[in-house]
């Protein structure tokens, strides 16, 4: 039996269906955003409501206010985030398309202007952002890398610059459905990059770091 999953999957695992129903907290607007899980193509891609609480409690626990979120999808990470940081915090949410975004998730996110006005959208290639150019290394207080896996290894080395010290990297599906444990599986080259990124963060010594078995497996790292 796999004991990894996200709660809201048909096949989830008794425990995860447990540990999530006694750790997942959604306000109205979360419960509201839900409905893209039944109308949005591939909703699947949609995070894990208790990876949301989770990272949630980070943000309020050290009062972050700068967020970085790698994949927005129909926006459901970037709305966890933007609920989390206070009213001057800024989520900034990457997707190479926002179509998702646009026809699902903002209808329903704008229903709050003060937590919809916490959003800054920004399309196209996520690893070819430039916030490091344009100066904002050491600035952001959380990030979120749920985007393309075989960049994931790229984005962890971004978010770590442009992180301050002291921010935590959160990398969403870091278990693949169980898959990263098995060798022959780690050939697919999605899943491979996601075990690679699980060693290289395994083995940095510029973050403390854990693997937890949250949702899809979310690894995370604090910068030292
Ligand atoms: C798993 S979904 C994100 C889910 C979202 N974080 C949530 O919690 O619901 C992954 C997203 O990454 C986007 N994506 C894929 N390749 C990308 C790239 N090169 N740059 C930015 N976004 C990309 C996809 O369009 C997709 O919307």
């Amino acid at each position: 039996m796999s004991v990894v999953g996200k709660s809201f999957e048909a096949s989830s695992d008794p425990v995860v269906a447990y540990t999530s129903s006694l750790t997942t907290k959604q306000p109205p607007l979360q419960i509201d955003q839900n409905e893209t899980l039944s109308n949005a193509p591939l909703a699947m891609m949609h995070g894990a409501p208790e990876v949301f609480t989770f990272g949630d409690n980070f943000i309020r626990a050290f009062g972050g206010k700068r967020i970085l979120d790698i994949g927005t999808f129909t926006g459901a990470s970037a709305l966890a985030w933007a609920l989390a940081v206070p009213d001057d915090g800024k989520v900034i949410t990457f997707d190479i398309d926002h179509t998702n975004y646009r026809k699902f998730g903002v209808p329903i996110i704008s229903k709050c202007e003060n937590t919809f006005k916490k959003i800054e959208a920004v399309e196209g290639p996520a690893v070819e952002n430039k916030l490091i150019a344009e100066g904002q290394a050491g600035t952001f207080d959380f990030a979120f890398i749920d985007a393309d896996k075989q960049n994931y290894s790229n984005y962890y080395e971004k978010c770590l610059t442009l992180l301050r010290k002291g921010g935590v990297i959160f990398v969403d599906n870091s278990l693949w459905n169980g898959d990263v444990c098995d060798p022959k599986k780690r050939e697919n080259p999605m899943c491979g990059a996601i075990h690679d990124a699980n060693v290289k963060i395994f083995q940095d010594d510029r973050t403390y770091s854990a693997l937890l078995n949250l949702g899809d497996g979310t690894h995370v790292a604090f910068k030292k």
